[in-house]
């Protein structure tokens, strides 16, 4: 399994100083932000990323009590594809210690998440062809074949904002980002 780092989602009470302070000091630009729902409301979502190589590189959801002691969301981990993102749904449904990932799209990847054992969140994820405006969250069915899976997914995200093909976007980060090559 080719398992590399991808982006962590932050817990945070206030997310315009959060943002502004990542913005300002550590030249992260803001991808999207965006509400978690239902609908235009709910708490708010920014995600930020310093690269052309991620859509999010760290995301802060304004989600975090005021006793809560963490302030972390979830840790997430790239795979290279949906069967070791199906893998992985197997793997943590047999597992005493986890108890059942539960599968979930953002049209841009192909996740399941799941906790540790002290409860943090976990996100193994593959990316799809396509490029989506963030949030997003649906489930998916890993009973399906890969291409079932793709298909699905294209039907139900295609007339979703900024569908595109991924390399597209990542071309357009790339000049974004003043990118060469
Ligand atoms: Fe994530």
């Amino acid at each position: 399994m080719d398992i590399s780092w991808s982006h962590a989602v932050i817990r945070v009470r206030d997310i315009d100083a959060v943002v502004k302070f990542y913005c300002d000091v550590l030249e992260f630009e803001i991808a999207d932000r965006g509400y978690l729902g239902p609908g235009d409301t709910g708490p708010e979502i920014a995600f930020l990323s310093g690269s052309s190589s991620d859509h999010h590189q760290i995301a802060f959801a304004s989600i975090r009590g005021p006793e809560e002691a963490t302030s972390l969301e979830h840790l997430a981990f790239r795979v290279g594809s949906i069967a070791e993102v199906k893998a992985m749904i197997e793997r943590v449904s047999a597992d005493e210690r986890v108890g059942d990932g539960l599968p979930l799209t953002h049209g841009n990847a192909l996740s399941v998440y799941f906790k540790d054992p002290e409860g943090n969140g976990i996100e193994i994820f593959c990316d799809t062809p396509w490029h989506v405006k963030q949030p997003q969250a649906q489930g998916w069915d890993p009973s399906m074949s890969d291409e079932e899976v793709l298909t699905d997914l294209e039907s139900r995200f295609r007339d979703a904002p900024e569908f595109s093909p991924m390399a597209d976007y990542r071309a357009k980060r790339a000049i974004d980002f003043g990118e060469s090559g």
